[in-house]
């Protein structure tokens, strides 16, 4: 009798405060899988997330880089599992495969964090205790549209005179939502503002500064002075287009119009010296503030009623505008 009572005591004593989900003596373990080390954007993100966390205390954090392969992220996963870790944030390499991740989660009873790189929602949907941290892709498709629109309002932009802005566009991956949204989204914004456009070239650049430069190369040989406006569906491609017009010996008063997303800190540089007329600010502090919180609380078994989530699993983080007028704001 005196076992029972002291059993629903403590059981209503857990349900008021949660229940640790930590399977290593009270302490926190949280693994992250990032899709590429090397890209600027996650590094950054992953700097604001290792600082959230360790201004908490008594958490470890391990940070596995899945170096692009789908397969080495689903080992990585295992691993992850096997050395305890209470809650997993996983990048995916290919958002279209996140089926083995969900699959070990479920069976470990391991909540799962995705981020930055969105599945679908059928397959957020498989399991409770699978989230998503990000933002909203149209918003800074829309967004790079309005900075490009307000560029060209005095007509200085238009190089030709002829009325219609010649762009190109440096896209991410090949099927990433950031990508196709943001070009999508980017142009139609221009033509709603009431410009007339004529898309020039585009070329996918993978999200690299390398690749968007020998693009831009390619691009500025065979159309040369004719291109406008330059829309990279991320800072770092944008900055591989001024690469290119740098080493390609073009006068400033002679280059095209640029714009990125992203906000990294290379990215701001190029805003605060007048090579970038603007970039989306992506927020990368409030999303790895949103995964930190996020996954202390699962892990602690605290509830989740102050993050805010949508339909229980999303959190989405507002895109800014940033232009000379703003950056110093961001600026560290
Ligand atoms: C985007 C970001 C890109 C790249 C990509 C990786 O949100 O704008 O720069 O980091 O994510 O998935």
């Amino acid at each position: 009798m005196k076992k029972a009572v002291c059993a629903l005591l403590c059981a209503a004593l857990l349900g008021g405060c949660g229940e640790s989900r930590s399977r290593n003596d009270g302490k926190i373990r949280i693994g992250v899988s990032v899709y590429d080390s090397y890209d600027t954007f996650i590094s950054e993100l992953m700097k604001e997330f290792n600082t959230d966390v360790a201004d908490t205390g008594d958490i470890t954090v391990e940070v596995y880089n899945a170096s692009g392969s789908q397969q080495t992220q689903n080992k990585q996963m295992e691993n992850m599992i096997e050395k305890g870790c209470d809650v997993i944030c996983i990048n995916l390499v290919d958002r279209t495969s996140p089926k083995k991740i969900i699959d070990l989660a479920k069976k470990n009873n391991i909540p799962v964090i995705f981020f930055n790189r969105e599945l679908v929602e059928e397959d957020l949907s498989q399991w409770e205790e699978l989230y998503y941290v990000g933002a909203d892709a149209a918003q800074s498709g829309v967004m790079e549209g309005q900075v490009a629109a307000s560029a060209f309002a005095d007509g200085t932009a238009d190089k030709n005179g002829d009325g219609v802005i010649q762009y190109i566009v440096l896209e991410g991956e090949a099927g990433h939502q950031d990508a196709v949204v943001r070009t999508e989204r980017s142009v139609d914004t221009l033509i709603e503002e009431g410009y007339e456009v004529d898309k020039i070239a585009s070329a996918i650049a993978n999200w690299s500064r390398s690749q968007a430069q020998t693009r831009m190369a390619g691009f500025l040989e065979t159309y040369g002075n004719s291109i406008e406006l330059v829309l990279g569906n991320n800072d770092d491609m944008a900055l591989g287009a001024i690469d290119a017009l740098k080493a390609a010996g073009i006068p400033r008063a002679a280059w095209p119009v640029i714009v990125g997303i992203d906000g990294t800190t290379a990215g701001l540089q190029a805003v605060v010296n007048g090579e970038m007329i603007g970039t989306v600010y992506n927020d990368k502090k409030g999303q790895a503030k949103a995964m930190a919180d996020l996954a202390i609380a699962l892990a602690r078994g605290e509830s989740l009623d102050h993050l805010n989530l949508k339909n229980d699993k999303y959190i989405r983080l507002p895109y800014q505008i940033i232009t000379i007028d703003n950056v110093s704001d961001y600026l560290d």
